[in-house]
């Protein structure tokens, strides 16, 4: 296993639109192993196989208290979504932003688990906040992208900055 390199915003590779996984091979499985690692050691609760530069339909997420319940979401689609809710949002791609994002309250997704076999998942407040972020990053789209142009820009600054200061 092996931790791998989170993309920062705004690297141009977070836009870039994720296809669909076929083969469910032992790349696959290194990839969802070395995503865990990631996502685990960051901390997040949840990781795009965008954000590490793998431009696949697959997910991880763990928004458990204990830190224990980990979903992996291969060729997410959502089939149902209802109502509205408002929850602040970060993302390891954007470090130290958070934001008020509007989501669906409750979503029913099908997708496939890591040896390719359908499942389907319901869920509502955090869980499916998180499930709907990561699916979007999938579609090459960052949470700031809902924010207004004058918060956009700042946020930009603000990562420009810190990549300076870390080079
Ligand atoms: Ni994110």
């Amino acid at each position: 296993m092996a931790q791998l390199q989170i993309l920062r915003y705004p690297d141009p590779r977070l836009y870039k639109k994720a296809t669909r996984v076929s083969e469910f091979d032992d790349t696959l499985r290194r990839l969802v192993h070395d995503m865990a690692e990631t996502m685990y050691a960051a901390p997040g609760i949840g990781l795009a196989a965008t954000q590490v530069d793998v431009h696949r339909q697959v997910i991880v997420i763990d928004a458990s208290e204990d830190r224990k319940k980990m979903i992996t979401l291969i060729n997410p689609e959502i089939l149902e979504a209802e109502g509205t809710q408002r929850c602040e949002e970060g993302c390891l791609s954007v470090p130290g932003v958070y934001d008020e994002i509007e989501r669906a309250e409750w979503i029913k997704v099908a997708a496939q688990d890591l040896t390719g076999k359908g499942v389907t998942v319901e869920a509502d407040g955090l869980l499916a906040v998180c499930i709907q972020h990561e699916m979007d990053h999938l579609l090459g789209k960052v949470f700031v992208d809902y924010l207004s142009r004058l918060k956009q820009s700042r946020i930009k600054a603000r990562m420009q900055k810190l990549i300076r200061e870390s080079a």
